[in-house]
Parts: C-alpha cells; structure tokens; sequence
C-alpha cells in the first residue's frame, strides 16, 4: 500500500480506516483458511484415495467453534462501526454552519453572510457543520478523503459535519444516482488556514476584468457556474440535457406551451420565463419536467447578467 495521501485530512480518518482494515483483514484470513483446507481436501480425499464414502456423525464441539467465533466476529465489527460513526450524527454546536443545495445536477453551498459558491470552502481545524438540502430528487454528499457520504433527501432535513485537519483540495462527488447528468454531479472542497478562509469569506469583490464587455460577459459566466448550469447547456452549440447558449439570443424556436407547439423568439421575456418557470415552453426536441424553477435563486441582477452573457455568444 502506498502513502496514504488523505490521512488526517477529516477528524473521521483514523476510525473508518481501521473499521476497513479490520473487516477487511478478518475476511482475507478466512478466504486464505478456507481455501486452503478446501485445496488439502480436494487432494486428501480425492476418488483414488478413498473409493468408499465414509459416514460421518456431527460433533458438537465443533459446532459450538464455529458459532461462537463468528459471533464474536462480527460484534468486534459492529463495535468498530458504531463507534466510527456514531460521532459523526453528532456535530458540536459551534460548528461553522454552511448549507449545501443540490439539484439536478449541482451543487451549490450557501454561507451565512450570503456567500454563494460552487466550490465548498472550509477553514482548517475548526468543525465544520453542512446542511443538507435536496431540492428534487434524491441525491448524496460524498467526500471521499474525509470518509463521508450522506444522503440528501427531499424535504428531509440532515447534516454532515467534520474537522479538516489538512490542507487541500478534495474530491466532493454525488453518490446516488440522480438522472441523467450524475456523474457531472461533482465539485471541490477547498480547505484553507483559518487566516486564509477568513480573508477569503469576507472578500465578495470580484476580479476586475480588462474591459467593460469582458466584465458583462464574466459576471454571466459567474452566473452559469454558480447555479450549475454547464451541467445541462453548453456554449459551444451542441446539445445536451437542455438547449446551447450559442446562438439562442434572437433565435426563433419552436416550443410546446401547455400542449401546444408555438413559435417564439428568444428575447429577456422568454429567457426570464425559462429560468423562472423553465417548463412553460420547452423546446420541441428536449423532455419536460428536468429543470426546476430558479425562482427564489437567481436574482433579477443575475438575470440581467445572463441576457448579457448570451447576446455576448452570438458574436
Ligand atoms: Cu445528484 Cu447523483
């Protein structure tokens, strides 16, 4: 085995890794045991050894072995597994709350002083509490280095928390298949020194871009990236779960609006109803009832950023 890249980088660690070697090693002693009793057996007792069949009565000593053992077996591994996890329903109350959203198929992570980003930051060595929040369909927070996974439920509330004791970036994935696009349910954990994650939470000023155009165009990019819209549209003109940014401002399509199919033609009013209320005209091609509205989310000021962004596509 190699170095273990992710040792101490949760509080969690330590338990779940020696729960894994425990279950782990028990169960290749026993393959180990067992087949090579099985191999002797084969040979010792083999049709030109011993032609007749010998009856053989049980024996109780034997079988009280073979049930005590096992017995006591796995009550070690129920003991190693609960007290791993067990701390991990606990999360202390002073913990640094942050609220994840997932959706179909993103995350976005919601702070207290309003801070909204797609990529989880978190101060070192200070708990870390994250609530969970779904908000169509079964989903799952998985930080594989920290060893922990939890379901995200629809209208059921749960956390996760944890201490990050290193320095890094981790892998946070969506382990519950949620459709189409779930495997690009994925993102970061960022953990930085406390010193560092303090300068970065208070900072909501953006990079200053070059150009006034550029700044129109960037503060949309933001937009896209914060809510997780790459995951169904492209900007490139090819098609994905829901039509390309490319070339839709101005553009004529053809929609089903209430079972109708109608003409319409891309102005703010359609791409406003599209993110509001995304399921109102859906372009002939696309399947209905995928998106969920943005309506609590994106802000008008977004919005505004987003038409920008996609009259910036067509040049
Ligand atoms: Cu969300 Cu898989």
């Amino acid at each position: 085995m190699g170095e273990n890249t992710t040792a101490k980088a949760s509080d969690f660690v330590d338990q779940v890794d020696a729960t894994f070697v425990f279950i782990f090693g028990v169960a290749l002693f026993f393959l180990v045991v067992i087949t090579i009793v099985m191999v002797y057996f084969i040979i010792r007792y083999r049709k030109s050894k011993s032609p007749e069949a010998k009856h053989i009565e049980g024996s109780t000593s034997l079988e009280i072995i073979w049930t005590v053992i096992p017995t006591i077996i796995v009550i070690l591994m129920f003991q190693y597994g609960w007290s791993g996890w067990q701390p991990q329903r606990e999360p202390p109350a002073d913990a640094f709350q942050i609220k994840s959203i997932a959706r179909m198929w993103s995350f976005v992570f919601q702070y207290e002083n309003g801070r909204m980003t797609d990529t989880l930051y978190v101060p070192m060595g200070e708990p870390v509490k994250i609530d969970l929040v779904a908000q169509d369909v079964i989903h799952s927070m998985y930080i594989p280095a920290f060893r922990i996974k939890k379901d995200m439920v629809p209208g059921k509330k749960g956390n996760i928390w944890f201490e990050a004791g290193k320095e890094g970036v981790y892998d946070v994935f969506c382990a519950e298949y949620c459709g189409l696009r779930h495997s690009y349910m994925k993102t970061s954990v960022v953990v930085l020194p406390k010193d560092k994650f303090e300068s970065w939470y208070v900072d909501t000023s953006l990079v200053v871009p070059p150009t006034a155009e550029a700044a129109k165009r960037l503060a949309g990019v933001a937009v896209t990236r914060k809510y997780g819209c790459n995951a169904c549209h492209t900007t490139d003109g090819s098609k994905l779960v829901g039509p390309s940014y490319k070339g839709l401002w101005g553009r004529t399509h053809l929609v089903i609006s209430g079972g109708e199919e109608r003409e319409v033609t891309v102005d703010s009013t359609y791409i406003r109803r599209s993110i509001y209320d995304p399921n109102a005209d859906v372009v002939i091609g696309y399947t209905t009832g995928l998106m969920l509205s943005y309506k609590d989310q994106v802000t008008e000021e977004e919005l505004g950023q987003l038409i920008e962004y996609f009259k910036s596509l067509n040049n």
